[in-house]
């Protein structure tokens, strides 16, 4: 048996022992379902400055701003759940996985089936106008661009459109952030999927879950800075090591 498959029967050990599992998903999750990540081996911020993604560079330049989006927009809508996702909605079904909290604005963990899915920063299928707040689905972007326009702009008042999810430089949604803070000191197992863990506020989380008792299970490609403080650190893809975990956990289930 491989040190690998010791810590994926390990980490199902601890998943049939917890009563309450949050789960937290970052870029990794969605990268088998061709999605780039930001930081990985071929992460989005080795080809562009990260400012492309902040407030401050869209008010700036709204139209150089709306093509780098459209081109991330186009990759998020072609892209399907892929076996990590659907491990996670397994999970769920098994009333295993009490929520899960994405940082990603993909929507995959909500095409795959999952139920509770807290988006801290926010979701690629709507924008809001800077001017009065009206929200609208992301698909007027893709009508107004082929009819010629740069920047998407609100048929309501005529503002400027921007995506509703959470920019470089922007507040995260309070509400919905403060309920990820509730779930993550509540819980007594978190499974940690796919991220980096340097953007903060999100990168507190499993030091909010560790401090109130919970164990930490961790898969992700690369080392983390958290790696030594969890029970369980698996180096590799999500979508071959979730569902072997998930597999053993039924097993014994
Ligand atoms: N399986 C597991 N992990 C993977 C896989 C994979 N198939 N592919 C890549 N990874 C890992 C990488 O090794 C990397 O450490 O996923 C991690 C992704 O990290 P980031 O790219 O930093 O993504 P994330 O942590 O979600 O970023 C947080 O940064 O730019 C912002 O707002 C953006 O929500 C995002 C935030």
């Amino acid at each position: 048996m491989t040190n690998i498959d010791q810590d994926i029967l390990k980490a199902a050990e601890l998943i049939k022992k917890a009563n309450k599992i949050v789960a937290l998903t970052g870029a990794g999750i969605s990268v088998e379902s061709g999605i780039p990540d930001f930081r990985g081996p071929s992460g989005l911020w080795k080809k562009y400055n990260p400012e492309i993604a902040s407030i401050s560079f869209f008010l700036k330049n709204p139209e150089e701003f709306w093509k780098f989006s459209l081109e991330v927009w186009k990759t998020l809508k072609r892209a399907k759940p892929n076996p990590a996702h659907k491990a996670l909605v397994e999970l769920e079904k098994m009333g295993k996985l009490h929520c899960i909290i994405t940082q990603n604005i993909d929507g995959l963990h909500q095409k795959a089936g999952s139920k509770k899915v807290l988006e801290i920063h926010g979701s690629a299928n709507w924008l809001i106008c800077t001017s009065c707040r009206a929200r609208h689905p992301s698909e007027t972007v893709i009508k107004q661009l082929k009819s010629g326009m740069t920047i998407p702009i609100c048929d309501l008042c005529g503002g400027l459109l921007r995506p509703e999810a959470v920019l470089f430089g922007d507040m995260l949604p309070q509400d919905v952030f403060s309920e990820a803070v509730s779930e993550a000191s509540s819980c007594d197992l978190m499974l940690i999927v796919g991220s980096s863990l340097v953007v903060f506020p999100a990168a507190q989380l499993p030091s909010v879950a560790k401090k109130n008792g919970a164990k930490i299970v961790l898969i992700n490609l690369e080392k983390t800075w958290f790696d030594e403080k969890a029970d369980v650190v698996i180096h590799g893809k999500a979508g071959s090591i979730l569902p072997k975990i998930v597999k053993n956990v039924k097993k014994t289930h």
